[in-house]
């Protein structure tokens, strides 16, 4: 039976690219997406890949939506957990709020999505978690405290739940992305992106492609002795 596939955050950025990646193996793909309506049709519209709407930061809404999922396109097999948003700021200016949502969202979204899926692949002895974690969860980044505690924690939190899930069938790895073209990273003020572009060994940004590929390897079945791991792709920047 066809696999069946959620992208958090899957109707733009990294996670447009992943959820392109996945229905070109030849799974059905569920792209969730928090709150531009308009752009998510637009994305429906043109790859002809659903999106459905919820905050994977809302325990009651994750589980809804993934049974609103699984109503419409059939049990889920997989989950690439890539929501994720920024507040960065230094320490002295971030606020709690800042801290929180971040949180919430980053890593308290990997849990919601895991605790709404997990039980059906452990029945059905098959399944595969991909977490989008961060260089900066790595190797830490000056005004990011809440991002690379939250990115860190997915790596934990990946590490944990792949002993778990081994013995059914259920792998969990993590990618750890570099500074990717995309709108998050565009964000970054000019002369700082600059600077941390200038110690990219490879020597520019990465691209969505590149990230969606090393999914789409974690996603597929010849990927079932590989769990608890993250790749880096970064260019070079981080070597870990
Ligand atoms: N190391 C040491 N000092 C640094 C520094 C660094 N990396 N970056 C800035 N500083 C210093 C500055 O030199 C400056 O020092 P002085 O006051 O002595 O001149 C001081 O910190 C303040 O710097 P800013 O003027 O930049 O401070 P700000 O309050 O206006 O902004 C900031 C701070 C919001 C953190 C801003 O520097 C910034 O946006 N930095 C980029 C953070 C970043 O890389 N975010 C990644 C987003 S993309 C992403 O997260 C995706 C992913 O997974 C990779």
């Amino acid at each position: 039976m066809t696999k069946v596939a959620i992208v958090t955050g899957g109707t733009r950025g990294i996670g447009e690219a992943i959820s392109l990646a996945l229905k070109k193996m030849g799974y059905v793909v569920a792209a969730n997406y928090a709150g531009n309506d308009e752009k998510a049709r637009a994305f429906s519209e043109r790859t002809g890949i659903d999106s459905f709407r919820w905050d994977v930061g809302d325990h009651q809404a994750c589980l809804d939506g993934c049974a609103a999922v699984a109503d419409r396109l059939g049990s889920v097999d997989i989950v690439v957990n890539n929501a994720g948003i920024t507040r960065d700021g230094v320490l002295a200016k971030m606020s709690f709020d800042d801290w929180n949502e971040v949180m919430r969202i980053n890593l308290g979204g990997c849990f919601n999505m895991a605790k709404a899926t997990f039980d059906g692949m452990r029945q059905r002895g098959w399944g595969r978690f991909v977490n989008i974690g961060s260089v900066n969860g790595q190797a830490g980044q000056y005004g990011q405290v809440n991002y690379a505690a939250a990115k860190s924690g997915i790596h934990g939190f990946t590490k944990a739940l792949a002993q778990e899930g081994a013995k059914y069938g259920i792998t969990v790895n993590a990618i750890a992305p570099g500074y990717v073209d995309t709108d998050m990273v565009a964000a970054v003020p000019a002369q700082v992106l600059e600077k941390i572009v200038a110690k990219i060994p490879v020597g520019r940004l990465g691209h969505a492609g590149e990230i969606a590929r090393g999914v789409a390897f974690l996603c597929s079945e010849e990927a079932g002795f590989v769990t608890g791991s993250t790749m880096s792709i970064n260019g070079g920047q981080h070597m870990y």
